[in-house]
């Protein structure tokens, strides 16, 4: 049996990609975010959580809180897939943000996905023209990019590669 167990959830497809290349990459058993935890947990060692980050929310951030207690004693990694260019820093900043407050280490990884305006949902739209409003007014410092894609109308961005994934399957395997 595998020793590494990913969840993920997807939006747009993007992380659903992931979980896919993982599968092929390293052996593991890929379930939804939905499902609930299975009963031979303890026989993973390594958990991934994948999700794409919305308004600056990693998803499977409560996932993870919810089930913390279960996840304790075994090694925990949350994937997350955003539309930002990677900075170094950047992962740290997520997990400072995010899951510092946790009683498990987590350990944040990184992979830049996808974003297509012309396939969002009705509420994702609104959620986007509302929050540019605010965007103008105190655009912070390194989000400026993600504001422009945001607003981008235009364009099918897609930055999926299979590279972003090789620092998670070495933790995978270092474990
Ligand atoms: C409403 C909305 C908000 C988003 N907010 C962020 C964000 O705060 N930071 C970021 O890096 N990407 C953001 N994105 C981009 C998504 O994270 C990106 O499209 C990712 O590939 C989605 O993964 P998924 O399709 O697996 O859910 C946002 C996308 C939408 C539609």
């Amino acid at each position: 049996m595998p020793e590494n167990l990913v969840f993920y959830q997807s939006k747009y497809g993007a992380t659903e990609q992931y979980a896919a290349w993982l599968e092929e990459m390293i052996s593991c058993d890929v379930k939804e975010l939905s499902e609930s935890l299975p009963r031979n947990l303890k026989d993973y060692r390594n958990i991934v959580i994948a999700g794409g980050i919305y308004n600056g929310e990693v998803t499977g951030r409560e996932f993870l809180k919810r089930n913390m207690e279960a996840l304790k004693g075994h090694r925990v990694a949350v994937l997350a897939v955003g539309l930002e260019e990677f900075y170094k820093g950047m992962t740290e900043s997520l997990w400072l943000y995010q899951f510092k407050e946790f009683e498990i280490d987590v350990e944040v990884f990184y992979a830049r996905g996808e974003y297509n305006y012309k396939n969002l949902t009705f509420f994702d739209r609104m959620t986007i023209r509302t929050g540019n409003v605010i965007f103008r007014r105190k655009i912070k410092r390194g989000s400026r990019e993600r504001i422009n894609i945001l607003r981008d109308r235009m364009t099918a961005y897609d930055w999926k590669s299979e590279s972003y994934l090789e620092p998670l399957v070495e933790w995978m395997d270092s474990g």
